[in-house]
């Protein structure tokens, strides 16, 4: 095999970005300005939802949605203890505090149960983060949600455009987040969104974006703060939802090359998407079982890095850093964050470079 260098991922333009950029530049509108009010409706469009609202990244979109719902000091926030930590720690910085469920040892996704281990007369809101591009199975989480009146997020980051009982992730609760960092689906180098059905929340989100300020100039309805993505970025999200048929049509393929590749390699298993998902897969991800690799999922990414190839380890669960998240108990987080390795997942690796990967990763086996 000839070594080839292959990185995680690596944002790609597929048609105007430049062009919009460039003219976003000679409008003068760097800040606000046309483009953002276009990619908000191109992308609650895109997502089959009435209201979307920009911000400057997946963490910001998380803090406008809890201040909109007025998440508050003391209250509990259910979020799982494998993922991205961006909704436990803005959850911290509002002086709530995340309770940590454990995950689906499949999916790799909390569900209804998970969660309700966790609930207490305190917990206010539950996050179900759609990890790697799977989707959370909401329909009894919502049931759940709704019985108790707990409000409910969804935290899509790394799912745009998968579907879930044929609805967009992140449309399934009332507020759902993306972001649309350099890695993401669709990238507007930094940035992010909330979608929602409610009009309500949509001005709220809106009225906390932009210091608070509604008609009146300097006048603050509420202690807002900026969270607003600029018209250069929107100007790269407009070119990229062009182009996301094509995008997801890529991911898809890449997704499907590696599942044929890696299913027969012993002592590897891929996350499971159950019949309800439709998903538009982020990162291509698996669990390196010991007795195949018992070399360690770390001592791999090391000898895949000799290899040219770039990967990146699970995350680290909530319960091995108690210096933020205090002492938990969560033992598939645990183990999925010891074990799991997501492989590069670009839309534009071709099936050459997915077949070196897989035979890489063979070749690592004991
Ligand atoms: C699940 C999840 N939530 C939130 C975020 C935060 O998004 P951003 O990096 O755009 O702030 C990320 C991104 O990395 C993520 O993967």
């Amino acid at each position: 095999m000839q070594k080839k260098n292959i990185s995680w991922a690596s944002p790609h333009y597929w048609g105007n970005e430049e062009r919009y950029v460039i003219d976003a530049l000679k409008s003068s509108w760097i800040s606000g300005g046309a483009y953002v009010e276009k990619f908000e409706e191109g992308f609650a469009h895109y997502c089959d939802s009435p209201y979307a609202v920009a911000a400057s990244n997946g963490t910001t979109a998380l803090h406008m949605a809890y201040l909109a719902l007025d998440i508050k000091h003391g209250d509990e926030i259910v979020v799982p203890g494998f993922g991205f930590m961006a909704a436990a720690n803005i959850a911290l910085h509002m002086g709530a505090k995340p309770v940590f469920s454990d995950v689906d040892a499949a999916s790799w996704c909390m569900t209804v149960e998970d969660i309700e281990r966790c609930i207490t007369p305190k917990t206010r809101a539950i996050v179900p983060i759609h990890t790697y591009g799977n989707v959370c199975d909401m329909a009894p989480i919502m049931e759940f949600a709704n019985s108790k009146g707990l409000l409910v997020v969804e935290d899509a980051a790394e799912a745009i455009g998968s579907r879930y009982m044929g609805r967009m992730a992140g449309t399934i609760a009332p507020v759902g987040i993306y972001s649309f960092h350099a890695t993401k689906t669709i990238t507007t180098g930094e940035g992010g969104a909330v979608v929602t059905s409610n009009p309500d929340l949509f001005n709220r989100m809106r009225l906390f974006r932009s210091h608070g300020m509604a008609e009146r100039r300097y006048w603050h309805e509420v202690p807002g703060h900026n969270f607003r993505l600029t018209n250069i970025q929107a100007a790269i999200g407009c070119a990229q939802l062009e182009q996301v048929a094509v995008i997801t049509k890529e991911r898809d393929r890449v997704y499907k090359s590696y599942t044929r590749l890696l299913q027969n390699i012993d002592g590897v298993s891929l996350q499971y998407y159950s019949d309800k998902v439709d998903p538009v897969v982020w990162a291509i991800a698996v669990i390196l079982d010991d007795a195949a690799f018992p070399q360690g999922r770390d001592a791999v990414i090391e000898q895949l890095k000799l290899m040219g190839i770039e990967t990146r380890p699970g995350f680290y669960s909530a319960d091995t850093m108690p210096h933020i998240y205090g002492e938990t108990q969560l033992p598939i987080c645990a183990y999925l964050s010891r074990q799991v390795i997501s492989m590069p997942s670009s839309p534009t690796l071709t099936d050459l470079e997915i077949e070196y990967v897989a035979n890489s990763l063979r070749s690592c086996k004991k």
